[in-house]
């Protein structure tokens, strides 16, 4: 994981951006910001972070969604910026 990179997440509903750093997760980035998510397994596997993704690139790395998931969701326990920034529907 020491090379994944930080990035900054676009909150579509709140308005907000949370800097995602590159040791830690979109998940743990929105938990510390405060911002209230469901999580259970963090690992990519149970589904219960399935987040709507409003644009960006991602790399996605659950082992739930398929690839026309893919399309408009992430979770975000797991996955995170492929290149650029992340808008999601939070
Ligand atoms: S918390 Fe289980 S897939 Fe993200």
């Amino acid at each position: 994981m020491s090379s994944d990179k930080p990035f900054r997440v676009h909150l579509a509903k709140s308005g907000r951006t949370v800097d995602v750093g590159a040791s830690e997760t979109i998940l743990e980035a929105l938990m510390r910001s405060g911002v209230e998510v469901e999580s259970s397994c963090q690992s990519g596997t149970c589904g219960t972070c399935r987040t709507r993704l409003v644009s960006g690139v991602v790399d996605h790395r659950d082992f739930v969604l398929d690839d026309d998931e893919h399309a408009s969701n992430i979770m975000i326990c797991v996955s995170r910026a492929a290149e650029g920034d992340l808008t999601l529907d939070l």
